[in-house]
């Protein structure tokens, strides 16, 4: 009996620690950014570790370690601040994306992850886009830290 209470109440536990790390310390986060967060605010609350988990996403098209091959799309290795559709010597980007112009830069980044159909309609990044501005701030974060503008 105190067997199966001891056990019980183990996995409760287990239980909420998966549900606690789970969630990034989000609410904690967005708290500290503040009503109505500008990207550079939620920047500064960004995690390139959750950033890294939610690429996870984008693993299925893109590489990220330097020298690393194409896959459906470009790697993306040191992508920020290089030119739109120059990440990638090798890949062949669509002119929807080339006309795009101008460098990633957080905000070009932000606006492109939010939804590339919009951002270049007619790409042929098949991604719905990420429509929670904090996992994008996450993300830009993680795109920084491997090989990026800091
Ligand atoms: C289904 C495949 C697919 C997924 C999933 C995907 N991408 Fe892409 N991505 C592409 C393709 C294809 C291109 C090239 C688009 C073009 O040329 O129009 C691209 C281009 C890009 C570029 C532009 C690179 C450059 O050299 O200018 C960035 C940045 C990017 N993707 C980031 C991401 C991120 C971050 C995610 C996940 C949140 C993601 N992508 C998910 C296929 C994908």
């Amino acid at each position: 009996m105190i067997d199966y209470r001891l056990s019980l109440s183990g996995s409760l536990l287990s239980l909420l620690l998966l549900a606690g790390c789970g969630d990034d310390g989000r609410a904690e986060r967005l708290k500290k950014a503040g009503p109505h967060p500008s990207l550079e605010t939620l920047m500064r609350v960004a995690d390139a570790d959750a950033g890294a988990r939610t690429f996870g996403q984008c693993l299925a098209c893109h590489t990220i370690g330097k020298g690393e091959l194409d896959r459906a799309g470009p790697n993306l290795h040191a992508i920020m601040g290089k030119p739109v559709a120059g990440g990638s010597d090798r890949f062949g980007y669509t002119a929807a994306l080339m006309r795009a112009g101008g460098h990633w830069d957080r905000a070009t980044m932000d606006r492109w992850l939010a939804s590339p159909q919009r951002f270049a309609p007619g790409t042929r990044m098949t991604f719905a886009g990420l429509p929670d501005p904090l996992a994008r701030a996450d993300v830009i974060a993680y795109l920084e830290r491997e090989g990026g503008s800091r």
